[in-house]
Formats: C-alpha cells, sequence, structure tokens
C-alpha cells in the first residue's frame, strides 16, 4: 500500500478557512455518519462495488482533475426518478451523487482512493460534502476538505466544501453539474438510464446535444468548446461565479472573447487574440501555476498541457484579426 500523509493548505496558501465537515446521514431523519461505509453506498470496499440501487454512470468530457480519474454513481430514492430535459435534468429530492477521486499508477493496474465527494438534493438545492480515504484504503472519514493530500508524484489539493458551491452555485441555482444531456449522452447511457426506468423518457437520438472527445475526431472548433465549456463554462458563464467578468465560455460563447479587453494579470491585453494563442490572456491563466492567478480556478493547480495545448491549437486556427490596442 502506498503511504501518504496530509497536511493543511494553510501552510501553503494565506487567508484560507476551515471548513465545516458535511456529513450525511445513512437515511433520512437518522444521525449524520462520519465514515463513508455506513452510507449504504458501497457493498464490497476492496473492489468499490456500489451498494443496492446505486448506479455507476458516466459523462461525456470529465472536469480535468490534476489527472486524477473519477467513478461517479448515483443513487435515487424509490420510486422517483430523473427528469429528462434537452440541457439539465430535473433531479428529484433525496437523489446522491457520489465522485470518488482515485490516482493510478502508470499501468493502470492500481487505484489510489483520494477523496469522495457526495452531493444530495434537497429541497431547497443540493448539499455538499467531502469524505476523505484512510492510508489504509479502508474506509474513508467526512471532513471539510482544504487539504492537500501528498501522493507519490502529486500534490492533491481536495477543495474545502465552502468552495462546492463555486461551480455548483448555491440554493436553487444549484446543479448537479453532469446530469445534463450533452455530458450524459456518451455510448448508450440515455437509452439505458430511461430502459432502467431511472430517466423518465428521451428525444430522439439524432435531437440530443453531446460533447465531443476533445482529442477524439471532431472538428477542432467543436472539440475546444466543448473543452472550455466543461472546465470553464460552470463559473463563466451568465449567472454563474465569474458573471461578473462578463467573460463567457459555456458552449457557444467562447467565441465572444476574441479581442475583448482583460484586466491582464499574465501581460496580454486580451482574452483571445484570433490566430495568436501567445498573444492571449487565457493561455496564460491556464499555463500558470500561481493559484492566484490560475485558470481555471479552484481545486486544480497542475496546468493541463493537453488541454491548453487543444485550446491553443484552436485560438491559432482562427484567422489572425489585429485588436485594437
Ligand atoms: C471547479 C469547479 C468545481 C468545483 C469547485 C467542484 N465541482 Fe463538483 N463537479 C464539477 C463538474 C464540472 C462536474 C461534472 C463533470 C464531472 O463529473 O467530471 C462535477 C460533478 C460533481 C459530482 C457528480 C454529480 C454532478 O454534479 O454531476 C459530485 C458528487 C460533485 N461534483 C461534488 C462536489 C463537491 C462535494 C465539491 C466541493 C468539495 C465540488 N464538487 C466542487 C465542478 C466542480
Ligand atoms: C471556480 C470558478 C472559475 C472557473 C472554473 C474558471 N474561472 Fe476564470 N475566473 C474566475 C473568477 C472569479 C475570475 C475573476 C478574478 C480573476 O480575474 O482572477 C476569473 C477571471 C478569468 C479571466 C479574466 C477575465 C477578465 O475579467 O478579463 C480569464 C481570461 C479567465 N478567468 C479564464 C478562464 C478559463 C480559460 C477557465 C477554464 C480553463 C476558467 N477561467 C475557469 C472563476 C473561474
Amino acid at each position: 500500500m502506498m503511504t501518504r500523509f496530509l497536511f493543511s493548505s494553510c501552510l501553503l496558501f494565506v487567508g484560507c478557512t476551515i471548513d465545516e465537515p458535511v456529513c450525511f446521514a445513512p437515511r433520512p431523519g437518522a444521525p449524520p455518519a462520519t465514515r463513508l461505509s455506513e452510507l449504504g453506498l458501497i457493498s464490497d470496499v476492496d473492489t468499490l462495488t456500489p451498494g443496492p440501487g446505486v448506479l455507476p454512470y458516466q459523462v461525456a468530457l470529465p472536469l480535468y482533475a490534476d489527472g486524477a480519474d473519477k467513478h461517479r454513481w448515483l443513487w435515487l430514492p424509490p420510486d422517483t426518478h430523473l427528469s429528462y430535459s434537452e440541457d439539465r435534468w430535473g433531479v428529484p429530492v433525496g437523489a446522491r451523487f457520489v465522485k470518488t477521486f482515485v490516482l493510478s499508477n502508470d499501468a493502470g493496474t492500481q487505484e489510489t482512493r483520494i477523496e469522495t465527494r457526495l452531493l444530495e438534493r434537497t429541497q431547497t438545492g443540493f448539499r455538499e460534502g467531502t469524505y476523505l480515504w484512510n492510508a489504509e484504503q479502508t474506509d474513508a472519514e467526512c471532513s471539510g476538505g482544504n487539504v492537500d493530500v501528498a501522493l507519490p508524484g502529486l500534490v492533491f489539493h481536495v477543495p474545502g466544501t465552502s468552495r462546492c458551491e463555486t461551480c455548483h452555485l448555491e440554493g436553487e441555482n444549484s446543479h448537479a453539474l453532469g446530469l445534463r444531456t450533452r455530458q450524459m449522452n456518451v455510448g448508450g447511457q440515455i437509452d439505458a438510464l430511461v430502459d432502467a426506468g431511472v430517466l423518465d423518457r428521451a428525444d430522439a437520438p439524432a435531437l440530443r446535444a453531446s460533447l465531443p472527445d476533445p482529442f477524439g475526431d471532431a472538428p477542432l472548433d467543436q472539440r475546444a468548446q466543448a473543452y472550455l465549456d466543461v472546465n470553464c463554462g460552470n463559473c463563466h458563464f451568465d449567472q454563474g461565479y465569474a458573471a461578473g467578468t462578463g467573460v463567457f465560455f459555456d458552449l457557444g460563447h467562447a467565441l465572444e472573447n476574441a479581442c475583448r479587453k482583460t484586466g491582464a494579470v499574465q501581460g496580454r491585453t486580451v482574452v483571445i487574440s484570433p490566430g495568436r494563442s501567445s498573444a492571449s490572456e487565457l493561455i496564460a491563466r491556464m499555463q500558470s501555476t500561481n493559484p492566484f492567478v490560475h485558470m481555471p480556478q479552484g481545486p486544480s493547480h497542475v496546468p493541463d498541457e493537453p488541454g491548453i495545448a487543444l485550446v491553443a491549437e484552436w485560438i491559432d486556427s482562427l484567422p489572425v484579426q489585429e485588436c485594437e490596442p
């Protein structure tokens, strides 16, 4: 078993907060449980097999997380279902989403479990919480997060529970971010969910939006904009945490940033300089390792080289445009 240790990010960053642990109850009305194994979500911890009624699912385009892989599961209360829409799906009160972050070795034969994030639909929005795995890998414990976990080759930042809302938002604006048609439309997943009675209905396959694999065969423009949608668009949209910047990256909006003036923390004067990735502030922000400058803001601190190369290739492919000084 790999050894690892935890240390508080307060050593690394100024102004950090100690976030309150949000512990979940095994069932409504029961007292909150500090251990993940008490929640009935896992039936076999050795193989990380989901518990009864807990369904694994995938998203078309995962949020980049410093190289970690993720296992995604969902659980719905009896006699409830997800409701289809062209974009964000409806989620019944009591539904739970479980995302376990693991670091795989190079051969892909061994996984180290880092944290399991939980999201529960409530009457008024979503509750978010984090369970941290122990070094023995036998269970995870409810935690406020905001710690760095040292693993071979990587210091992984587990965000504090107060940070979830920057992307998942608060109260009635909060969202299960992967539960939208363009993310769930992968393989035959949508039809399988309808057949299983988990999803109420779906549009005909040809009408369903989907996000392409950013490193697959789809046209460059679509791949780059899909990458920006998932990794940036959850904050950079008209109701998001970064709405005040007026810089939007949700699907269909990225090109609006061509020649758009910016505060230039990294020395470029425009967000996107068409045809010139090196003059585009967005690329410089993605490359920065300064946590106060780095984009995407939030838990990820290790620049995503393939993602940066993709967005740079797209900007370089745009017809050159002279932006007004
Ligand atoms: C930087 C933005 C960001 C932050 C911060 C963030 N998430 Fe997420 N989260 C996402 C995105 C994007 C998805 C969907 C894509 C995916 O699953 O990779 C997601 C998916 C999830 C899911 C699966 C259900 C769903 O919404 O699709 C859970 C559970 C989850 N997050 C929990 C948390 C918790 C708990 C926190 C805080 C400790 C947190 N997240 C912080 C962006 C974020
Ligand atoms: C967790 C939310 C969040 C995510 C995710 C995020 N950003 Fe940001 N972004 C912000 C906030 C808040 C600001 C304003 C503060 C600042 O300038 O640092 C900002 C500012 C920016 C700016 C400067 C905007 C201006 O005012 O001119 C750029 C460019 C930018 N982000 C690009 C990106 C890119 C590219 C991604 C994805 C790779 C991304 N951001 C992901 C929150 C986010």
